[in-house]
């Protein structure tokens, strides 16, 4: 080489790292640039029909990007417990793919059932890993419609009757979602507290009543989980739809509350092009599939280009909806921190279980039935449809492509295994004719003859009219002959312990018959080996209820007062704030299993109740601590749960509301210092009069306990005048 050669390649090797090869990146493709520049950047290159393209869906769950900038396609999926299995792209028929099979995390009501946030954060973060490597950039969930009445056939999807409850599960659910960079879609905005007619009835509830009881676990999700999209409701409020209903979305969600992310259709739940450009929706979402051409239909898609370009509608309003769909996706897609994820894997079907071990709720359990001990048992009779049927791939939206699931019976046979003989009899069938029931039943009871031990496992299913959405329960009592067949099974005065799968409460007229009682949700993939690690000790139970169960019908307030299912055009909520616990306890009617009950395989003493203070004032909060203790002799955790009451109030409030709740876990012999903090919003109601929160002066009292019904601890204390 020559030295001209050699001291060339030399000035090279020494400039190199200096110079600049990269093509400078147009701003709204830099990771490294905030957010809402980025937002700017994109919207300024966009043309008027590539802005209208983001704001309508072009296939069953997703909506178009920018192809010529690069933008990705949104990419949404169903339901709040794991991935829908995807759709042919213009129908509702599965696609029948082999790499979309997931892992189906347990229903929210049993997620609901944990009381801790942990497993919230879990259920979210896991779930979202999913959607990840299936490149989802949204999930639609979690729901937090507030049970109103045991025959809302999509209870199950939600999270129960309380309010408080609701939003700090909903919370933890959604940061988990959005650590991954997926965003969470809150979902039914508003008042959609029954399947029956749930496409028309126009829903009146008063002021108080949205702000106390159906609004919170919406407003937290955005003030507090900022949650990047939020669902309307097919049904009316005040008589608008809710999709585009200029009081909840306009108001209340992007007003009040400050919602920056994307408000998202129920599908096909647009109405009106006008009203809902100018009310608030951003993407709308549908059902009128079957070619493009339906798509360009939408009412935000070929008619608002239409009212656009004959300058009958305004560009700075679908610039809105172009930023906050942007926006979301510079969370999201094109955030540049989506994580690859991971499908199906043994760590994901891990926690699944692990949610739904801790949501299982032990109602019963009289002379310590349960655990089951093996040492005496040689033949284990399982009787029940719900033993052996699939619950994740059904129920509506919420279905779920499970890699695969198990069923009570297996997981009951994995856990005895050749220690004990495990028969089945269904006892009941969904289809069977008067007299095919007879004879299932009596096969049951004779089986139950040789049996040393008999595990019932019952309850709703999946199927139409149970827990279901589109339509509501026909019933409350537990379909095909179950009551009769239990009270057989009973009669036989074998040890037996009943297990419910279900995501609503029924009726239970052999409730006094049977020793034991498990209620155990829908629980995903895992579902029945969860249920049998608690039946077998495994799991010592710690779920509570989240909603109450009642005696009977009546004695629920929207029954009781008459006002399910409505007219037929409107239902008016006339209980008002009176929901759940908060009516029971008003008209002091005993439930069969109130709010909060949950027992344990051990005990928990409560100690003396200590507040920070006798007094407090406005801007401060006082400390609430109590010790609890595992009196037991094994480990186990409790649920803490903290109510208020407002001993003297200008309007009526509830004999008590739940502020705060702590799952302690406690090795036998343990004692926890449980302490709350009880602040001005603690002790505040909504007062229609001045359109807000209000905490009046005067004396108040803390109630901790175990459950609504079970208070073991209560100290009073006083909100002093403003001075
Ligand atoms: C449900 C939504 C769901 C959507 C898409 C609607 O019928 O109400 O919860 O996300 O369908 O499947």
């Amino acid at each position: 080489m020559n030295s001209a050669k050699i001291i060339f390649l030399s000035l090279i090797a020494v400039l190199f790292p200096f110079m600049n090869f990269a093509q400078e990146l147009p701003v709204y493709q830099d990771i490294s640039k905030p957010v809402e520049e980025r937002v700017e950047d994109a919207l300024s290159r966009m043309t008027l029909r590539e802005k209208v393209g983001l704001v309508h869906a072009d296939r069953s769950y997703g909506a178009a990007g920018v192809p010529r900038l690069g933008i990705p396609e949104n990419n949404l999926t169903d339901g709040p417990s794991g991935m829908r299995p995807e759709m042919v792209w213009q129908t509702w028929i599965h696609a029948g793919l082999a790499s979309d099979s997931c892992t189906a995390y347990p229903a929210l009501i049993c997620l609901a059932a944990t009381w801790n946030q942990e497993m919230g954060m879990l259920f979210g973060k896991s779930y979202s890993e999913e959607a990840a490597y299936r490149k989802k950039n949204m999930i639609l969930g979690p729901g937090v419609n507030i049970f109103r009445t045991p025959m809302n056939g999509r209870n199950f999807e939600y999270m129960g009757e309380d309010p408080y409850l609701t939003s700090q599960m909903a919370v933890s659910y959604i940061k988990g979602v959005q650590s991954n960079n997926v965003a969470a879609c809150v979902k039914h905005f508003a008042v959609n507290n029954q399947e029956h007619l749930r496409t028309t009835i126009n829903a009146v509830v008063d002021e108080r009543t949205l702000n106390e009881i159906y609004f919170p676990a919406f407003k937290a999700a955005v003030q507090e989980g900022n949650v990047w999209a939020v669902m309307g409701a097919y049904n009316k409020f005040d008589g608008q739809y809710c999709c585009h209903n200029s009081f909840l979305l306009q108001d209340v969600l992007k007003g009040q509350w400050g919602f920056d992310g994307v408000v998202v259709s129920d599908f096909g739940g647009t109405h009106d092009t006008e009203e809902a450009i100018e009310n608030g929706l951003d993407l709308e979402m549908g059902t009128d599939l079957g070619s493009i051409e339906a798509y360009n239909r939408y009412k935000m898609a070929d008619p608002y280009i239409d009212l656009l370009e004959k300058g009958e509608a305004d560009e700075a309003v679908l610039d809105d909806k172009v930023r906050r769909i942007l926006r979301m996706m510079f969370r999201t897609s094109m955030s540049g921190h989506q994580p690859w994820g991971a499908l199906a894997s043994e760590k994901h079907m891990a926690d699944s279980r692990k949610i739904a071990e801790e949501g299982i709720v032990l109602m019963k359990n009289e002379g310590d039935v349960l655990p089951i001990d093996l040492s005496g048992v040689r033949r284990i009779l399982v009787v029940g449809d719900n033993a052996t049927r699939l619950m994740s791939r059904s129920g509506g939206s919420s279905e779920v492509k499970s890699k695969y699931e198990i069923v009570p019976l297996e997981g009951i046979r994995n856990r005895a295994g050749d220690r004990a003989e495990v028969i089945w009899q269904p006892g009941y069938s969904v289809n069977a004719s008067e007299s095919a029931a007879d004879s299932l039943r009596k096969e049951a009871l004779d089986a139950a003859c040789t049996a040393d031990f008999i595990i019932y496992i019952g309850g709703l299913n999946k199927e139409l009219y149970q827990d279901c959405e589109g339509v509501d329960r026909q019933s409350f009592s537990l379909p095909y002959g179950q009551d009769e067949l239990i009270s057989g099974l009973a009669a036989t005065g074998k040890k037996m312990a009943a297990v419910m799968v279900s995501g609503n409460s029924y009726a239970m007229p052999w409730i006094d018959e049977i020793p034991a009682l498990v209620q155990a949700w829908y629980g995903g993939s895992e579902a029945g080996n969860a249920i049998a690690s608690v039946l077998f000790g495994d799991v010592t139970p710690s779920g509570k209820l989240p909603f109450t169960f009642h005696g009977k019908l009546e004695d629920c307030a929207a029954h009781s007062i008459g006002e399910y299912p409505g007219d037929g055009e409107t239902v008016e909520y006339k209980e008002g704030i009176f929901v759940g616990y908060r009516w029971t306890d008003k008209e002091n009617i005993k439930p069969q299993f109130a709010f909060g009950h949950g027992l344990s395989y051990t005990d928990f003493s409560y100690g003396k109740i200590r507040l920070s203070a006798k007094t407090m004032t406005e801007d401060e909060a006082i400390t609430v601590s109590i010790p609890v203790t595992n009196t037991g002799k094994r480990a186990g955790a409790e649920v803490v749960q903290l109510y208020v009451n407002d001993v003297k109030s200008s309007l009526p409030r509830p004999v008590k509301e739940l502020k705060g709740f702590k799952k302690v876990y406690l090795a036998p012999g343990e004692t926890a210092e449980v302490i709350f903090t009880v602040g001005k919003d603690a002790l505040s109601f909504y007062d229609p009069s001045v359109h807000g929160w209000v905490a009046e002066a005067g004396d108040f009292k803390v109630m901790i306990g175990s459950a609504s019904d079970d208070i073991r601890a209560e100290a009073g204390f006083r909100l002093a005048d403003r001075r």
